[in-house]
């Protein structure tokens, strides 16, 4: 069972999709007066034992009453989720259905922490505890000191990584990673500074083992450790892929290669062994409970529906925003250091998953897709890009995230103004201010969701991304489209090739481009 045909296919979903676009628009100060409770009613909790065995609890809360969404609204978008075959396509997701049909595969990152068929998850966790037998492996010196790692990758084998570690390794780093993906040497070169060859493993992290930014960068790596009297360079590199025989071809010894399968898609990968790096890190104990975040949201996206269904209640909320009220873009700010390469992330989940003209069997869709995301981290941005949130012609549905337990051993008054500015901003732009004086008139009303995190741990971080991977697919459900396949990057992949081969027909403007840099 593949994803049901949403927008532009007749059908339910455009009955559906009719009835939603009927509805009033109450402002959010109407739906508070309407409904005292409706903080409590439109919060969304899901929470899991702290340690193992332990009676206490880790929550994260999701606050979604500063959304317009109403009732009226939620009873269509669940008629919207049933008529674009949510459940089924949920079930076909964890159940190894062909949910990416343009190129006839399931789907099965669930299966890594737990959420798949019973094989899918016996082999997710045989290759889990290969990857952990060679991390603790090294961290026992099996390939001699390591204190540092250069982990080369690009995309979804670079930004789930990169955001963990900076999240996650800031106090503790077992091993210095430094995670390297742009082909402008300066990122490599950076790098290098940054760690002793003697001591420097160098993590290869391709899905496909062919791209040529990772792989001209992992050369490059290879020859610093031969230049700097590295004995034996090709034996400090592990390879994270799909196609493990590109890496052996490549000259990876077969023991230092963790596979992971195909059907774990490139944007879906942090917790395969494209981990790995995560997992030098800051160790396999801490990567594991990133898991179990990720399955504690995983367990409660399964199980809860319509408007109980937090993923679902905010694909309900972007749906709402991109396709009713004309919202081109989401902002994301976290309010927490930790997070602040959560937008990167954020921006390829989404925008390389659902950034589609076309519906999952081919037709065109008749709305727009996914929204622009972008963001950064509170309060810093609150004194740049703010001003035209609160007072500029965009409406621009804001994510606030931030964690009770603070980060820092600081005075407690650094977290306590943190806290109080993320919800100021949120209360600030629900309220809005009138004025005289319309250079200083706040108009107000403008929407926001807060996520509230007990503490911005291994488990928490688990749990966003899961979050937001089933936001992904949740939105692709109710516009028809499929969030697995990526033929956009593909065209300008060529064309760079024919520029490198000098074969191909340019537009004047590139030839001119072209001949000014001497790439003739
Ligand atoms: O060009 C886009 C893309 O294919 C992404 O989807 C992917 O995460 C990235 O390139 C890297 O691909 P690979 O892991 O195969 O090197």
């Amino acid at each position: 069972m593949g994803l049901a045909d949403g927008i532009g296919n007749g059908g339910t979903a455009a009955a559906a999709w009719a009835e939603l676009r009927e509805l009033r628009h109450p402002a959010l100060a109407a739906l508070f007066a309407a409904d005292p409770d409706r903080p409590a009613a439109m919060t969304r909790r899901i929470a899991w034992p702290m340690e193992l065995g332990s009676g206490a609890e880790t929550a994260l809360r999701i606050d979604f009453s500063k959304t317009h969404l109403d009732d009226a609204a939620l009873a269509a978008f669940e008629g919207l989720a049933e008529a674009s075959g949510f459940t089924a396509a949920r079930d076909a997701l964890f159940g190894g259905g062909i949910v990416n049909p343009t190129e006839g595969r399931a789907a099965t990152h669930g299966a890594l922490r737990g959420s798949g068929t019973p094989a899918q998850v016996e082999e997710a966790e045989a290759l889990l505890a290969r990857m952990g037998m060679l991390v603790e492996a090294i961290h026992e010196g099996a390939l001699g000191e390591v204190r540092h790692c250069i982990a080369i990758g690009i995309g979804g084998s670079a930004l789930g990584p990169a955001l963990a570690i900076d999240a996650l390794a800031r106090d503790l780093a077992l091993v210095d990673v430094h995670v390297v993906s742009n082909i402008d040497g300066l990122a490599l070169e950076q790098a290098f500074r940054a760690c002793d060859p003697e001591t420097t493993l160098i993590a290869v992290a391709s899905k496909t083992f062919t791209t040529i930014e990772t792989m001209t960068n992992a050369a490059s790596a290879l020859k610093w450790l031969a230049d700097n009297g590295v004995e034996d360079p090709d034996g400090r590199v592990v390879a994270l892929t799909a196609s493990p025989e590109k890496a052996v071809e490549w000259g990876v010894d077969e023991t230092r290669i963790l596979p992971f399968v195909e059907s774990v898609g490139g944007r879906y990968s942090l917790f395969s062994s494209i981990g790995f790096p995560v997992a030098l890190a800051i160790g396999m104990d801490e990567f594991r409970a990133m898991l179990a975040g990720a399955k504690a949201v995983d367990d409660h996206f399964r199980a809860a529906d319509g408007r109980g269904n937090a993923p679902l209640l905010a694909a309900f909320a972007d749906q709402y925003y991109t396709r009713l009220r004309g919202c081109q873009t989401r902002a994301v700010f976290a309010y927490d250091e930790r997070l602040a390469l959560l937008p990167d992330y954020l921006q390829q989940l989404e925008m390389e998953s659902n950034g589609k003209s076309v519906t999952a069997s081919g037709a065109a869709v008749d709305g727009p897709t996914a929204a622009v995301t972008w963001g950064g981290v509170g309060t810093d941005a609150q004194h740049a890009v703010f001003q035209l949130l609160h007072q500029g012609t965009h409406l621009i549905p804001v994510d606030f995230l931030v964690s009770i337990a603070p980060g820092d051993d600081l005075d407690p008054a650094h977290h306590r103004i943190l806290l109080m500015n993320c919800f100021a901003q949120g209360a600030a732009l629900m309220a809005g201010q009138p004025s005289d004086d319309p250079a200083r008139a706040y108009p107000g009303d403008r929407p926001s969701t807060t996520f509230l995190m007990d503490d911005c741990d291994a488990a928490m971080l688990g749990a966003l991304i899961a979050f937001h991977e089933h936001r992904t697919f949740a939105n692709a459900v109710l516009m028809g489209i499929n969030p697995f396949d990526q033929f956009g990057v593909e065209l300008g992949k060529a064309i760079a090739k024919q520029i490198e081969s000098g074969e191909g027909d340019f537009d004047p403007s590139t030839k001119a481009l072209m001949a000014a840099a001497g790439l003739e």
